[in-house]
């Protein structure tokens, strides 16, 4: 069956019947019963006790004391628009995924960029990381590229976010501070974490403080799986390039920003698409052969590092359009739910255990923030494709499944759906030949927390290297601990010793700091569950 393609109004017609405008109508209470006064509760006479009956009152004021959600527990401060994609051309050599398989396709989508530390109410121009999560809403069902604007990530290994999400929140006993980094808990953990080394000299650099959400690149980060109609794979990882160029404030600027209009990137996201001046990013692949797998000096399963595009350039296969912006930003903007593991068929993972540790977390998550297990029905979060199954029941449902019965295989003719047949378009998982024992180890390029930390360095121009040097000494000069400061002199001498040494001149540490070698056994390289023992310094 061809299926048909999505336009970039399917999501907008959906939208549509759960749309509500209020200009010219009669005040009601949430039975439909008219208001008449809206601004005097019932009382026992005109100076007398307010009275329980008036259920108007009631219903008010219950209603606002339930209005606040959970925020998301990272990624809570974000802004998001509609728009679509558009496919170049085919990529069906690659992948049978329908939205890739015609030129001119396209597909709608919605965007939420985010800062990922902060609360909701922080500020936009904090020094971050910011959050690319793409849904896009194909025929064959909602398929998320859930990515930041860095190309890498802090931790290797998923068991480790928790850790990292606490040393980078406000600390526990007094909720300070806001800001992102500039404090010891972080920069405590960052020091016993050489594997961060990469994605610190990216958060230090002026790429953690964008000038604009359109100026920004987004990436998949993690090696992905695109698979072909014959069943042939091949590794992918994604990537945003902004037609607007890359663009950053400094942090000068983004400090007297954040005082004068702390909505500087959400307002500029929101003016220029109501101005027509939309942001546009194109969507870009690096493809590696399954046989290419060992040729890198690095683990493709490891998040810590990327593929440089002199190895392997970045093919440009379709363009993204954000058009028009939310009616409603907690309804949509808010209720959206991304989850890394929202795929279509033709696209599958990867074994990075940064990712399958994320497959995990994101629904479980949304279970709370959103309040059970019925958010696939909110309409931001509903795929254009029709739903049917026999999961039902559960708080907040919305959808009437009629029939008899619920279950499956069912020969009652009871209104069940049914399985699709080979070949009929499901989602067939990757049949990718797994074997060994388990263990916690990872492959031996994983403990080389460096290399790529320095090319990343080395790559940046004289004005950049100075932003980064400034950054580091404005945040590690923030850190009251000198262990701590001491520790990361000494991971910053093994990036690059002139840059350890400047950032220690202004900070009052003595170089050079000798490295202990323990920290980079952060994870058991023989599999035995050895890992180096924190304790008070
Ligand atoms: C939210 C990206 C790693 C757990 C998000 C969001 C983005 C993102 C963009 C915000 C989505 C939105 O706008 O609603 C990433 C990237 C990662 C990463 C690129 C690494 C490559 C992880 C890991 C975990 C995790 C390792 C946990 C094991 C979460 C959770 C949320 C979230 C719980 C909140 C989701 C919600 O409330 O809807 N992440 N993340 N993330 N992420 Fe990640």
């Amino acid at each position: 069956n061809e299926k048909k393609h999505s336009s970039e109004h399917d999501k907008e017609k959906g939208l549509r019947p759960n749309t509500e405008k209020g200009v010219g109508q009669f005040l009601t209470t949430n039975q439909g019963v008219r208001i008449n006064d809206d601004q005097n509760t019932l009382k026992a006479g005109e100076r007398g006790p307010s009275i329980m009956e008036d259920f108007h009152f009631r219903e008010k004021i219950t209603h606002f004391d339930h209005e606040r959600i959970p925020e998301r527990v990272v990624h809570a401060r974000g802004a998001g628009a509609h728009g679509y994609f558009e496919t170049y051309e085919s990529m069906s050599k690659y992948t049978k995924a329908g939205f890739l398989k015609e030129s001119s396709t396209k597909t709608p989508v919605f965007v939420r960029f985010s800062t990922v530390a902060g609360s909701k109410g922080s500020t936009d121009l904090a020094r971050d990381v910011r959050g690319f999560a793409v849904k896009f809403y194909t025929q064959e069902g909602n398929f998320d590229l859930v990515g930041n604007n860095i190309p890498v990530f802090f931790i290797q290994d998923a068991v480790k976010f928790p850790d990292l999400i606490h040393s980078v929140k406000p600390e526990p006993h007094n909720g300070i501070p806001q800001a992102a980094s500039a404090h010891d808990t972080f920069w405590d953990f960052i020091s016993l974490m050489p594997e961060s080394m990469h994605m610190i000299m990216w958060v230090m650099s002026d790429r953690a403080i964008p000038r604009s959400f359109s100026m920004m690149e987004g990436f998949g980060i993690h090696t992905f799986r695109f698979v072909n109609a014959e069943g042939k794979s091949h590794f992918v990882k994604f990537h945003w390039k902004p037609k607007h160029g890359v663009h950053s404030v400094t942090w000068d600027e983004a400090q007297k920003i954040s005082g004068n209009d702390p909505d500087f990137l959400r307002r500029d996201l929101w003016e220029s698409i109501e101005e027509g001046n939309y942001p546009e990013f194109e969507l870009g692949v690096q493809i590696v052969n399954e046989e290419d797998e060992d040729k890198f000096d690095f683990d493709l399963l490891d998040a810590t590092k990327l593929i440089p595009e002199e190895l392997v350039p970045v093919k440009i296969i379709g363009k993204m359009v954000l058009n028009r912006n939310p009616l409603n930003f907690f309804a949509e903007t808010e209720q959206v739910a991304f989850h890394p593991g929202h795929l279509v068929p033709g696209i599958d993972f990867s074994n990075d255990p940064l990712l399958q540790g994320r497959l995990f977390s994101y629904t479980d998550t949304q279970l709370i923030r959103l309040g059970g297990p019925n958010f696939h029905e909110i309409p931001i979060n509903r795929p254009v494709s029709p739903v049917h199954n026999n999961q039902r029941d559960g708080h907040m449902r919305q959808t009437i499944n009629s029939g008899q019965s619920s279950y499956h295989p069912n020969q009652t003719g009871g209104g069940c759906p049914f399985q699709a047949a080979m070949g009929d378009g499901g989602y067939a998982h990757y049949t990718e030949p797994v074997s060994g024992k388990k263990t916690k180890a990872r492959s031996q390029s994983f403990h080389d927390h460096y290399s790529q930390a320095r090319l990343f360095y080395d790559s940046q121009t004289e004005v950049e290297k100075k932003h980064l040097k400034k950054a580091l000494i404005f945040e590690l000069g923030k850190v009251g601990s000198k262990q701590i400061q001491e520790r990361m002199i000494a991971q910053l001498q093994e990036v690059n010793v002139d840059l350890a040494e400047e950032v220690a001149e202004h900070i009052g540490v003595d170089t050079p700091v000798k490295l202990d070698k323990e920290l980079n056994q952060s994870f058991p390289a023989d599999g035995n569950p050895q890992d180096f023992q924190s304790g008070p310094a």
